[in-house]
């Protein structure tokens, strides 16, 4: 199983810090913001991991990555993404380096308590289709919000003026082969982009979709609330990069 981390995006939300500096490059406490997703990814045992980013400054990440010596791994692979075609078409990206199987795609921005070790591990094992991680949330109308019933995702909602459930789509998603597929006979939405949640919808639509909620906090930090947020968690109570070296 391989992993991606979808670091492009011009974090128009955090503007002006983000004016020179790609957001995952932001300090969350006492690291760069996308050290926590590729902890994320190494944490469940994924150790072919590429960075998809884009903007004006993208070889920063070179520069601060490496081959992710600092992660235990051996390589890291990079691709850049022009323009801001959303998050599906950053994925999209990556279908070479998928070599027809599964992924496991984190955004760059989404930092997490725990581990997803079992969660990933029991769709590593299982057949076809697709997993994503779901958290109660109290302003679920900013996310991805999933309409559950008898247990099932029937529907996900971007972004919904009148959520179905308090829960958020969290940015962490398990993907067989088929996703690239899918992406290609997406649509772009009103604002232009190829959307996740079609992607995901897509899978709920073949009934291929399975969910979990994620334990420990979870955090987007693309936000001036989440990233401030991101690092009171992560100093008070720690983040996934227990395992990481502390430099
Ligand atoms: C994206 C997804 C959304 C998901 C969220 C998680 O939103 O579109 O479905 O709930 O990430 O972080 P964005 O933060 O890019 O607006």
């Amino acid at each position: 199983m391989r992993g991606i981390v979808l670091a492009g995006g011009l974090g128009t939300r955090l503007d002006p810090i983000t004016r020179i500096i790609n957001k995952h490059l932001l300090p969350v406490y006492d690291k760069p913001m996308i050290y926590y997703p590729i902890q994320t990814l190494v944490n469940a045992g994924i150790e072919d991991i590429m960075i998809v980013t884009g903007g004006r400054n993208a070889g920063d990440f070179l520069r601060l990555l490496g081959n992710g010596r600092e992660f235990g791994l051996k390589h890291l692979d990079y691709t850049y993404q022009e323009g801001e075609g959303g998050i599906a078409e950053a994925l999209d990206l990556a279908r070479h380096f998928a070599r027809g199987g599964h992924l496991c795609v984190i955004l760059g921005d989404n930092i997490i308590e725990r581990d997803v070790r079992k969660s990933v591990d029991a769709f590593r094992q299982g057949g076809a289709g697709a997993k994503i991680l779901v958290k109660r949330v109290p302003d679920p109308g900013r996310y991805g919000v999933p309409h559950i019933e008898h247990g099932r995702i029937v529907r996900i909602d971007e972004k919904p003026s009148e959520p179905a459930s308090n829960f958020a789509v969290t940015g962490i998603y398990m993907y067989d082969s088929t996703v690239f597929d899918r992406i290609a006979r997406l649509e772009r939405s009103s604002r232009g982009e190829l959307e996740i949640t079609d992607v995901n919808n897509s899978y709920i639509d073949d009934g291929l979709m399975e969910w979990e909620e994620l334990n420990g906090w979870w955090i987007d930090a693309g936000t001036v609330d989440g990233l401030l947020r991101a690092s009171t968690f992560v100093a008070r109570t720690g983040a996934n990069m227990a395992s990481a070296p502390r430099s």
